[in-house]
């Protein structure tokens, strides 16, 4: 018998959706009308997530009933030619418009998933069963679903809001510490940036107190629900849902100067901490703020300190993000622990000097 933490509901613009957090779940995702209801029900899991977890995954979604594709893990996998691939499998096995896929893994398998799902005869019903801290609290939450192409990541997708998410935190039990650190980096941003009970939880835990089953479940509910109220508010980021590209604008700049030899977690970990420095030396919050905010991101360890590329060649590849106009960077800063502004446009210069400023302090 499993063990519900919290159940809530998304609006979004098509649908209504709920995200089911607990532990021992998975008869959520069985029982549920997208599942009970659909003439063919497919599964694509990650390959690792499968071996990890077989016996509780065949016993959920017995393989006589549920037709499994299991995906290869990799950010690379994320691609057009997998996508054709899984489009032609669904095909060949009898799929229709009636038909559900529920996506078994981390962020990768979540996207890619859901990705297949919105074209799959222009629209399939998807569950999203998140089983890494990032797409537990991010990742499967928002209905953004893309592949990668040469030219960049995530360029290539729709919006495809799921049927039902349902977050087994159980899944967690394998998750190993580089893993952990990556969701966390994007719990710190909630937590920044609004959610102040993540902020306790955070402050007062370390990473190995944070696997108990009690925090943990606190973690994730905690975590997503901030998401989910966002994106309740703002599914299309015509206005708020931009403060959860806090650190990113940096941290995407980073990744893509260092060619990806970087994690995405590690590298907006830095970003938080440039975007501190910056919202410092702009005046708007104080030395004691920033300060904190350090001292967050340190005690989870994820900003180790390395050499960075020059805040020159990290100011072209901030130009190219695609989430700003032609010329000017816009930024989310805070003014405050918690108070995050969006839009803010800065200057080349101040941006140098963060950066030298962080450079320096690290
Ligand atoms: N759609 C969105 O709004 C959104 C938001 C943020 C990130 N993303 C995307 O999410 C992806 C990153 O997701 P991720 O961090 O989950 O990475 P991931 O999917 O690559 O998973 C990381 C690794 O953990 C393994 N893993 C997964 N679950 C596990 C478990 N329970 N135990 C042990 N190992 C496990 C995977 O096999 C993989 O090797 C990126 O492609 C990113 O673009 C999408
Ligand atoms: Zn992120």
């Amino acid at each position: 018998m499993g063990r519900i933490i919290s159940r809530r509901t998304v609006q979004s613009s098509t649908v209504q959706y709920d995200v089911i957090i607990g532990e021992d779940i998975l008869d959520q995702v069985s029982d549920s009308d997208a599942v009970t209801t659909a003439d063919f029900r497919g599964i694509i899991v990650s390959k690792r997530v499968y071996s990890l977890h077989l016996a509780k995954l065949n016993a959920a979604f017995p393989p006589s009933s549920y037709f499994y594709l299991v995906m290869n893990d990799g950010e690379d996998q994320k691609n057009f030619l997998n996508a054709e691939k899984y489009l032609c499998a669904l095909l060949e096995n009898g799929f229709s418009r009636k038909s559900v896929l529920i996506a078994i893994g981390g962020g990768v398998v979540g996207d890619f998933t859901g990705f297949v799902a919105s074209l799959y005869m222009r629209g399939i019903r998807i569950i999203q069963v998140p089983t890494t801290l990032l797409s537990m609290v991010d990742s499967s939450i928002g209905g953004k679903t893309a592949v990668n192409i040469g030219a960049g990541k995530n360029i290539a997708g729709a919006f495809h809001p799921p049927s039902l998410v349902a977050a087994d935190i159980s899944f967690l039990d394998t998750l190993p510490d580089d893993q952990w650190r990556e969701g966390l980096s994007e719990c710190i941003k909630h937590a920044l940036i609004g959610e102040k009970d993540l902020y306790s939880l955070l402050k007062n835990n370390n990473l190995d107190t944070l696997k108990f089953s009690e925090n943990r479940g606190e973690l994730v509910s905690l975590s997503a629900g901030f998401k989910i109220g966002i994106v309740s508010r703002d599914e299309k980021e015509l206005g708020e849902r931009a403060i959860l590209n806090f650190g990113h604008t940096v941290g995407h700049s980073i990744e893509s100067a260092l060619k990806y030899e970087i994690s995405h977690g590690t590298a907006v970990g830095i970003g938080m901490k440039i975007i501190a420095v910056l919202s410092e030396v702009t005046g708007l919050i104080t030395k004691d703020d920033e300060n904190t905010i350090f001292e967050m991101i340190d005690a989870y360890g994820i900003a180790p300190v390395r050499e960075l590329p020059s805040p020159d060649e990290l100011l072209m590849h901030m130009k190219y993000d695609k989430k700003n106009d032609s010329g000017t960077i816009r930024f989310v800063l805070l003014k405050g622990i918690f108070l995050p502004i969006y839009n803010v446009s800065v200057g080349s210069a101040d941006v140098r000097r963060a950066i030298k400023v962080y450079t320096g302090r690290e």
